[in-house]
């Protein structure tokens, strides 16, 4: 068999328009890879972009923050790969090792679409900006206490605060490119969240204590404030340079004192009811982030 001779493009369509061909390999595994990208995608009306109405500061900002977010995308695709790792090593069931592995090539969908979103904006055919995201490591720990850790830190905060802040821009964008891009992104990230959910009442209801006698439970509720912190970094970074107008805003795009609002939102609302339904202890999770952080953009 020849392995370098031109591929069955199983499941080709003949429609498909790759998203970002300039992040491609020039190779046979284009077609395959299309045909992965293809599978959870909804149509994007690429060619309905509103972006030539906009000022050159307002297209620079959203190029920008899109680059920004194809960054994002493109470190959870590492992300992912290693939770995968840490859920193998604790004997993790098929559907949620499935699970995870898909989510690491949905992240590669998410970036693609980002990069070709910034380039509507500025221009420039960019890749993702490189990066690569660790997790916590600590060998001497038993292995389902470290998965459970990393997919609280990975799943239920970081990809809950995802929809919740997808959702609420998603309210605001009226650009059809960005709306279907954004509401692409947002169905994938809610099974990424419900992943992290659903191991974490696996993981409850099957673990057992460690060889300090620490539980489950107790793991889950040392990383709560770490993963909680990790978001509010990120919510917390200083952002692209531009204002946010209001002709940005319908592109996708929120002020960073509103992204602090949604994040204690969520905090208040879905994450700590979340825990404390499972028995998690969240600590100081609600005066941390409650309305005096919200406030102090
Ligand atoms: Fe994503
Ligand atoms: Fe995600």
């Amino acid at each position: 068999m020849d392995v370098l001779a031109a591929v069955d493009p199983q499941g080709r369509d003949e429609f498909y328009e790759p998203t970002s061909p300039w992040w491609l390999s020039g190779t046979p595994l284009e077609a395959e890879h299309h045909r992965l990208m293809r599978r959870r995608s909804v149509s994007i009306p690429w060619a309905a972009s509103t972006a030539a109405a906009l000022t050159a500061p307002e297209r620079a900002r959203l190029a920008g923050t899109w680059m920004r977010r194809s960054e994002a995308e493109y470190l959870a695709v590492s992300t992912f790969s290693v939770l995968a790792l840490d859920l193998l090593a604790a004997r993790a069931p098929a559907d949620v090792l499935s699970l995870c592995l898909r989510a690491g090539i949905d992240e590669i969908r998410h970036a693609e679409m980002c990069v070709r979103m910034a380039e509507i904006y500025s221009g420039k055919q960019n890749l993702p900006p490189f990066g690569m995201s660790s997790l916590p490591d600590e060998p001497e720990r038993p292995k389902l206490h470290q998965a459970l850790a990393n997919t609280m830190l990975v799943s239920c905060v970081s990809e809950t605060y995802a929809t919740t802040v997808l959702a609420a821009t998603l309210e605001l964008t009226t650009d059809p490119t960005a709306h279907a891009v954004l509401t692409s992104i947002y169905s994938d990230e809610v099974m990424h969240a419900r992943l992290g959910w659903s191991y974490l009442r696996h993981a409850i209801e099957t673990g057992d204590a460690g060889r300090k006698g620490e539980t489950v439970i107790d793991a889950a509720a040392q990383m709560l404030p770490r993963a909680l912190r990790g978001v509010a970094n990120v919510v917390e970074a200083e952002r692209p340079v531009g204002e946010v107008t209001p002709a940005v805003r319908t592109h996708g795009l929120m002020t960073p004192a509103e992204e602090r609002v949604i994040f204690a939102t969520c905090v208040r609302e879905v994450l700590v009811p979340g825990f404390q339904a499972l028995g998690v202890p969240v600590g100081s999770a609600l005066d941390d982030y409650g309305d005096a952080w919200a406030s102090a953009a």
